[in-house]
């Protein structure tokens, strides 16, 4: 296929609009005869810390960073009582373009002036909500703008293998190269392990399909190497949905 038509965009609709039933509209938006996007591949994602500090690593440290992971993770619009209501919808789009043609659907980051500036785009139909210290003075909004969408080429490999490994994709549309794993992966509490820990969680196994550059990471750790990338962006997407 055409390097090009291997664009890729990441985008995850957040629990804000799973909560308000928006996600059909934002599908519709999205569609290939609007954006030109196809999908490529699809999940429904019990977010956790992890997973979560991993894709918003950029914004480690800023005023606004609890209130996001709050928000991407579930914990902003469903109670301890509705944990299994917090999910996302995490979608690759592939096609020419897509980045540039998602995020202008997607509109401005915050949704008011979304509204003011792009009527009709999808993050105009979110909202901001004030966050509260405890004497109840306003310290900052939480941006609650219904959906992530990969800014950059970069971003989105980085985002995309963050997210899935090659198995969630059809073969003839992974854009990213892939390898054959030759041993077996275990990871427990911040360590990688060649064979079964008790309470550890199995992650890959000879003959399976892994991002090349995520092998190549595994095994640096693995032979005490200097590691460039981090273990744990390459271990969250094989601990989504496990306990
Ligand atoms: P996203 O990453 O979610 O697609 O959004 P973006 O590129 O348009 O915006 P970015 O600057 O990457 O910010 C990531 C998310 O952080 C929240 N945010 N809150 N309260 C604030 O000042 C603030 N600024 C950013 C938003 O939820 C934004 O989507
Ligand atoms: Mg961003």
């Amino acid at each position: 296929m055409d390097k090009k038509q291997l664009e890729q965009s990441l985008v995850l609709i957040k629990p804000d609009a799973l909560k308000n039933s928006i996600t059909g509209f934002i599908f519709s938006q999205l569609s290939e005869v609007h954006t030109g996007a196809r999908f490529a591949a699809a999940k429904v994602v019990n977010v956790t810390r992890f997973l979560a500090e991993e894709h918003y690593a950029e914004h480690k440290g800023k005023m606004f960073y609890e209130y996001l992971l709050d928000h991407i993770m579930g914990k902003a619009h469903y109670s301890e009582q509705e944990n299994w209501k917090r999910r996302v919808i995490a979608i690759v789009y592939q096609g020419t373009g897509v980045l540039n043609a998602i995020r202008s659907t997607a509109g401005p980051t915050n949704p008011h002036e979304a509204r003011e500036e792009r009527p009709g785009c999808i993050r105009a139909l979110g909202t901001l909500v004030p966050v509260k210290d405890a004497k109840g003075n306003v310290i900052g909004n939480r941006m609650d703008n219904l959906i992530h969408a990969s800014a950059t080429t970069a971003d989105a490999e980085r985002e995309i293998k963050l997210w899935f490994v090659p198995d969630d994709f059809p073969p003839l549309m992974r854009a990213y190269e892939t390898e054959i794993c030759t041993t077996h992966y275990y990871y427990k509490d911040g360590q990688l392990y060649d064979a079964y820990e008790p309470d550890s969680t199995f992650l890959l196994a000879p003959g399976d399909v892994v991002w090349k550059t995520d092998l190549a990471i595994l095994q640096s750790y693995a032979r005490n190497e200097p590691v460039e990338g981090r273990l744990n962006a390459v271990v969250a997407k094989y601990l989504i949905n496990k306990n």
